[in-house]
């Protein structure tokens, strides 16, 4: 593959609970190279969308095209062998190993069994460069439990790198971040976005002004509008689903911004 060609499709996507349509009539294209950010209130069906990629949920219609090839049909980890990477909202590292041991534990998913064997004495090359680009090369022999609430979501992105995924799929990677960590998260996923595709969910329509040019609004499960962060911002639809809603207070404040 190369930039600017068709990566992700989504067409027609449908997912239901019991009759509740959290995701209907989604059509999405995603471009190798793009740093695409997914916006939308509360429940607006971001996460599923990306459990509906990564195969957590079946959808009831439509497909997902992933580098040509099918996913509906695919289990999860067969998805991420082809090489799609996803974090979760809630920051999934192991506490009790070390910062290094994460990601060393996360990059041996693709080894074979001899060379897992063989090689635990010295640290993969790929575990290095990651532990660098993620920006916590002091911490290696830590224990990830004394990582700040930001660093485990810098060390979870790494653990996705070493597992050189072709497209990332990361679900509220800055939430709870101070405003230092999120501008240096900011300026990570703009690097990582010189050789990968990441599509990212958020909600602070500041952060995505700086640091994304397109843009996907989602609302009630639907895609809403799509395209460059101020075209977003100025669509009235956009403006009524963020400064309509009086129980989004979070993202009220944030257009106001
Ligand atoms: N496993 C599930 N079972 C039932 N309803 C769900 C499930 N997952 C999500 N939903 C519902 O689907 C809607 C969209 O949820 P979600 O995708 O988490 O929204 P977002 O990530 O945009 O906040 C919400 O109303 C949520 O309650
Ligand atoms: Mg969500």
């Amino acid at each position: 593959m190369s930039k600017g060609q068709l990566l992700l499709e989504i067409r027609n996507l449908e997912v239901s609970f019991d009759g509740f349509k959290a995701n209907s009539e989604v059509d999405l294209d995603v471009l190798e190279g793009e740093l695409r950010f997914l916006i939308g209130p509360n429940g607006a069906g971001k996460t599923t969308l990306i459990d509906a990629i990564t195969g957590l949920v079946k959808p009831s219609k439509g497909t997902i095209t992933f580098a040509n090839k099918d996913l509906l049909q695919r289990r999860e980890f067969e998805i991420v062998r082809l090489g799609v990477g996803r974090t979760f909202q809630k920051a999934n590292v192991f506490e009790e190993l070390t910062v290094i041991e994460n990601l060393d534990l996360a990059a041996s998913f693709r080894l074979t069994l001899p060379k897992l064997f063989r090689r635990r004495k010295t640290v993969m090359p790929e575990v290095l460069e990651a532990l660098d680009v993620v920006g916590l090369p002091d911490y290696g022999d830590r224990p990830a439990g004394v990582l700040s609430h930001g660093q485990k979501q810098w060390l979870e992105i790494g653990m996705l790198l070493v597992q050189d995924p072709m497209l990332l799929l990361l679900d509220e990677p800055v939430a709870g971040m101070s405003k230092a960590e999120r501008t240096k998260t900011g300026e990570l996923l703009q690097f990582i976005a010189q050789t990968k595709t990441l599509m990212v969910i958020e909600h602070d329509m500041d952060f995505v002004r700086r640091f994304s040019k397109k843009v996907t609004v989602l609302c009630e499960g639907q895609i809403l509008c799509e395209g460059p962060i101020e075209q977003v911002q100025a669509n009235p639809m956009v403006q009524e689903v963020y400064l309509g809603r009086a129980h989004d207070r979070r993202s009220q404040e944030e257009v106001k911004a």
